[in-house]
């Protein structure tokens, strides 16, 4: 499928299948989130690859019990390396490293689509607890937890806003 196709469709699983997501697959996910795009070719991020029962269980608890951090077989968490690129960015550090952890989520996100599985956004976690899990270095922040895998029910878009209700022509 053309990927102006496959983006108009949701992308939300809400509730993930306990199928194994293939290894080929994960790979081709973490090449994508690689692939982005970054401010001054820094990649100023860490992709942390959350496997181990106890960081799952923990994950689960600072994403105050979200199912689907429960459920999804697999766990990326991006984090934005701020003494990667604080030479080059100065005072707007974290704005630059935020961004470019947020661009390299989006591959991850559409790569899994492409590969038939759900990835699913999640910010809604507590920050020093999912950096504690883990053992971000100092200068990391953490931006989103990505849930992937195979939807057991898939979400429903609720609708988007009108294209002249967001575009501006200057
Ligand atoms: C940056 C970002 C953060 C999000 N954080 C959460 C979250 O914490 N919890 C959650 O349930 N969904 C979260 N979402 C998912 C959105 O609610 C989801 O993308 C939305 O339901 C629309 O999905 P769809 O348009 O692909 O169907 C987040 C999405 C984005 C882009």
């Amino acid at each position: 499928m053309e990927i102006s196709e496959l983006i108009k469709k949701s992308s939300f699983a809400q509730s993930f299948d306990n199928k194994t997501v293939e290894y080929s697959k994960i790979a081709k996910i973490v090449q994508g989130a690689i692939s982005a795009p970054s401010s001054e070719q820094l990649q100023a991020y860490k992709i942390y690859v959350i496997n181990s029962k106890e960081a799952r269980e923990n994950m689960f608890i600072a994403c105050d019990y979200d199912q689907t951090v429960q459920d999804a077989p697999v766990l990326l968490l991006f984090c934005a390396d701020l003494k990667r690129a604080e030479k080059h960015h100065g005072e707007r550090t974290e704005f630059f490293t935020s961004t470019d952890a947020a661009v390299s989520a989006t591959y991850a996100h559409i790569v899994a689509r492409s590969e038939g599985l759900s990835a699913n956004f999640i910010s809604n976690f507590h920050p020093l607890e999912v950096l504690r899990i883990v053992n971000a270095g100092e200068y990391e922040t953490a931006v989103v937890l990505m849930a992937i895998g195979y939807p057991k029910e898939e979400g429903v878009r609720k609708g988007q806003r009108a294209m002249k209700d967001i575009i501006r022509e200057v």
